[in-house]
């Protein structure tokens, strides 16, 4: 069934072959969702390289795979810590597509990992800008567009198990995944009178390329070898397996869904059951 047919999604950070932005994207196309492949692109400085981002080749050769599923699809180059970039996203998406419906703030990064008293200014400058102010800068863009059209909108943001536990030397991608609940509720409340919903998705262990990266940096600080780690995660989740992009893009689905009508301010665990509040 195309649960999504006809409806335009905007979906950031899903420039990346192996990332759970590309796999949402994916979705939505096979729900016959029109999708606006969004990513940083190029190397920008020291913090953003090549290793870490989805480049432009990889944006192309998405759109070219979302394409083949018979949707229509864009690529839009957008770094969401910059508003002028993020503005663009919206205006060229609304300028081709004639609306958006549905934005999902899946951009984000997970690299920056270092103890509390050596963290590093610019290392948490990096990821707060990423993680919490580019999603708040696309839901306020996609939100201005989605009231001025009258017809409702879906905001998801992908947050994260760290939005809900601790986890060590991680205070900035933690501060940033709590702080993307708080902008879910706070927006949720404010948007709910123009039948826009914003809720949030939170994902445990996928092995993404920031996955893998979280990964082998957790099981080289905990002295073990990686797949002894990977194993440490299965027996800890009730479901026993680490999560797979598609088990967030079936979330994603939903929450896009007219069966999520009456559903907002919600930070909805995607986690096998490791995590439950
Ligand atoms: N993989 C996991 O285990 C996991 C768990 C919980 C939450 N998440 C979250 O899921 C989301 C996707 O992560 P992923 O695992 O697919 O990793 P990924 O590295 O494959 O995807 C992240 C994407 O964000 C993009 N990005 C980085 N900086 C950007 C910027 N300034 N502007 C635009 N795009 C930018 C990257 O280029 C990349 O394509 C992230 O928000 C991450 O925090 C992942």
């Amino acid at each position: 069934m195309k649960t999504l047919a006809g409806k335009i999604a905007v979906i950031t950070g899903s420039g990346r072959d192996t990332g759970i932005g590309k796999g949402i994207a994916m979705a939505f196309a096979d729900a016959g969702c029109n999708v606006v492949i969004s990513d940083i692109g190029v190397a920008k400085d020291h913090r953003f390289d090549e290793s870490h981002i989805g480049t432009t080749d990889e944006m192309n050769a998405i759109v070219q795979e979302a394409k083949d599923k018979g949707v229509d699809a864009i690529a839009i180059a957008c770094d969401v810590r910059r508003e002028s970039e993020v503005k663009n996203l919206i205006s060229s998406t609304v300028e081709h597509f004639g609306a958006i419906d549905i934005m999902v703030n899946n951009a984000g990064i997970g690299y920056l990992m270092e103890p509390l008293v050596e963290f590093k200014e610019e290392s948490w400058d990096a990821v707060l800008e990423v993680n919490l102010k580019g999603a708040f800068l696309c839901t306020k863009h996609s939100a201005i567009n989605m009231i001025a059209k009258g017809n409702g909108g879906r905001i998801i943001n992908i947050a994260s198990q760290a939005a809900k536990s601790g986890f060590p030397f991680a205070a900035a991608y933690t501060a940033s995944k709590h702080g993307m609940i708080g902008l879910t509720r706070s927006n949720a409340v404010e948007l709910g009178e123009h039948k826009i919903t914003v809720n949030a998705v939170c994902p445990n262990h996928i092995t993404t390329g920031l996955g893998q990266w979280q990964n082998e940096f957790f099981s080289e600080k905990m002295g073990m070898n990686y797949d002894d780690y990977i194993q440490g995660i299965r027996d800890r989740v009730p479901l026993g397996r680490v999560g797979l992009v598609d088990d967030i893009a079936k979330a994603c689905i939903f929450l896009a869904s007219d069966q999520a009508d009456y559903i907002t301010g919600e930070a909805l665990n995607v986690s096998g059951g490791e995590e439950m509040h």
